[in-house]
């Protein structure tokens, strides 16, 4: 296949990247090193492993402009992977605009491009922030989402409103997947997991936001990586899948957790909960196991070992 990949020197997409190019397929990246959660030398260091395994074509491209892009979707792809974004809930609050300009006016863009270049098979990230507050547990695909509570998941709810309008107007397939709160080697290093890592190895004091009671289904990059590969093999009308790590863990276990794999004991500082941030994500995987054979395999403790593996040769400055 030739597949067009955005985001794909980011930490997510360098992942799929690299499963890509293990299958053989011809991999066309699009990727701006947008700079508002983490600066470009991390996603360069993330195409430079990537190209470890294969080559590819690289286009520095900011997927808002129409020209740029409009040369890129071209007839001869088979599917798009979009995965470029502005992910974050916390800077979406101060941010809105921005994220709506990337995340959504963006997607539509993408989305009418392959229309025209009669593309029918389209894998886009959306987010389980979509599911706010949600009290029911756990969350299932046919769950009422119209409640966002920040800009970040409202962008991600019109993502999935709009593909779903994309399909009924036109066919073909696009599926919408829900990571859960995805961890690994190359997490992006703003993010709750990969800050814990440093500053307990460093012996500060990690932020507690809340009373730790908060929770997460954290996913590994692999089986998030294995859940994208199933999605792009099973085209099927206009799709929404959670894709979690089958396990929810409460914040303060995630830090001893973590503690307990750095060799340190944590520090904490207690703070108040944050606006935006949901109290727990927790994954309903029946529909996505049924139908893409998604199975997550790696346990936290696995997952944070691996983590903790490449922090230290990559983290070490
Ligand atoms: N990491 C998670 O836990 C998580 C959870 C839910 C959803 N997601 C979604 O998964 C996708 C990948 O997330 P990630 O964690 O790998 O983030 P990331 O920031 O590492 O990757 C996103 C990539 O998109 C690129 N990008 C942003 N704006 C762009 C633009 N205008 N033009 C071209 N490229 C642009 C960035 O440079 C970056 O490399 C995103 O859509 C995100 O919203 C991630």
């Amino acid at each position: 296949m030739k597949i067009l990949l955005t985001g794909g020197a980011g930490f997510i997409g360098s992942a799929v990247l690299v499963a890509l190019l293990k299958r053989g397929e011809e991999v066309v990246v699009v990727d701006a090193f947008e700079e508002t959660l983490y600066p470009r030398w991390r996603k360069e260091k993330n195409l430079e492993w990537a190209r470890t395994f294969g080559d590819f074509e690289f286009h520095e491209v900011d997927i808002r402009d129409a020209d740029s892009m409009s040369a890129l979707v071209t007839p001869e792809l088979n599917a798009i992977i979009h995965l470029a974004a502005v992910a974050g809930v916390r800077p979406s609050i101060e941010k809105a605009p921005l994220y709506f300009d990337i995340n959504v006016t963006a997607t539509s863009l993408l989305l009418e491009l392959g229309r025209k270049a009669g593309l029918e098979r389209f894998v886009l990230a959306s987010s389980s922030s979509v599911y706010g507050n949600n009290t029911k547990v756990p969350f299932a695909e046919t769950d009422d989402v119209s409640n966002p509570i920040s800009p970040y998941a409202a962008s991600k709810y019109a993502l999935e409103v709009l593909s779903k309008t994309h399909v009924n107007l036109h066919g073909g397939h696009v599926s919408c997947l829900r990571f859960f709160t995805v961890y690994g080697p190359r997490q992006r290093p703003e993010m709750a997991m990969h800050k814990f890592m440093d500053l307990i190895a460093k012996g500060e004091a990690v932020p507690m936001f809340g009373d730790g009671r908060t929770a997460r289904d954290y996913t590994y990059i692999d089986d998030i990586v294995s859940g994208v590969i199933a999605t792009l093999d099973r085209p099927d009308g206009f799709k929404v899948y959670n894709l979690g790590g089958d396990r929810v863990v409460h914040l303060d276990e995630l830090i001893a957790t973590i503690g307990r794999i750095v060799g340190r004991e944590p520090v904490i500082q207690k703070l108040p909960m944050q606006p935006g941030d949901v109290p727990l994500t927790n994954a309903d995987l029946t529909i996505s196991r049924a139908e893409l054979g998604y199975d997550p395999q790696t346990t936290l403790e696995a997952g944070l070992e691996a983590m903790w593996q490449w922090y230290q040769t990559f983290e070490v400055r």
